[in-house]
């Protein structure tokens, strides 16, 4: 299986792209494929339905997020909401992209949970035909510490992480076997 993960967070150490390249880095260890885009080192233009032409950068995404079989997207808590730039990279997408795969939503806070931006998420993923997983990571307040390695700073939210990404892949690959 490969999985496509886009990192919505847009500044160099985005705690929600330290939580992303986490996810990749346990994926990878589970030996399956995956392909991070970082949509702070790759930005995309603004959305327009009147812009014809696709950039690299865009056609990049599409080609991922369709050579896919399953998703996971990380956004910061802006607003309780999901940050602008992951909102406008999924504008770029459509059914084709995400019809019956599996997506994880992730999202780190800066107070105590973000949920308000996965359920919002979550809308949006069955709105393009994605499949929401039940389960989902919020980390937020001190659990943003990450240390140089790229880990979570505790065992629990490292074990929580995990533990959430082994179900995800094991029912992303149930439902790509439909
Ligand atoms: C524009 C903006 C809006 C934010 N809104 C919220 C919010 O509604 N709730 C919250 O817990 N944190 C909020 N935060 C804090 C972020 O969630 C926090 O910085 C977190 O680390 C995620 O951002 P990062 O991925 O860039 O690290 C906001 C930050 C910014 C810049």
């Amino acid at each position: 299986m490969k999985i496509a993960i886009l990192a919505g967070g847009n500044r160099q150490q985005a705690t929600s792209t330290l939580l992303a390249r986490y996810v990749k880095k346990v994926v990878e260890q589970r030996s399956y494929e995956v392909d991070l885009i970082d949509l702070h080192k790759e930005p995309l233009p603004f959305y327009s339905p009147d812009n014809g032409d696709v950039p690299p950068a865009v056609q990049r995404l599409q080609s991922t997020v369709k050579g896919a079989d399953a998703v996971v997207l990380s956004t910061p808590e802006y607003h309780g909401s999901l940050s602008g730039v992951l909102k406008n990279a999924l504008d770029f997408l459509n059914f084709e992209h995400f019809d019956g795969k599996l997506v994880l939503v992730c999202s780190s806070a800066g107070g105590s949970v973000g949920t308000s931006s996965l359920t919002q998420l979550q809308t949006i993923v069955r709105n393009l035909h994605g499949i929401n997983s039940p389960e989902w990571i919020s980390i937020g307040g001190q659990q943003r510490n990450f240390g140089e390695d790229g880990e979570p700073g505790t065992e629990e939210v490292k074990a929580r992480i995990q533990r959430t990404v082994d179900f995800f892949l094991a029912l992303a690959a149930k439902v790509r076997q439909h």
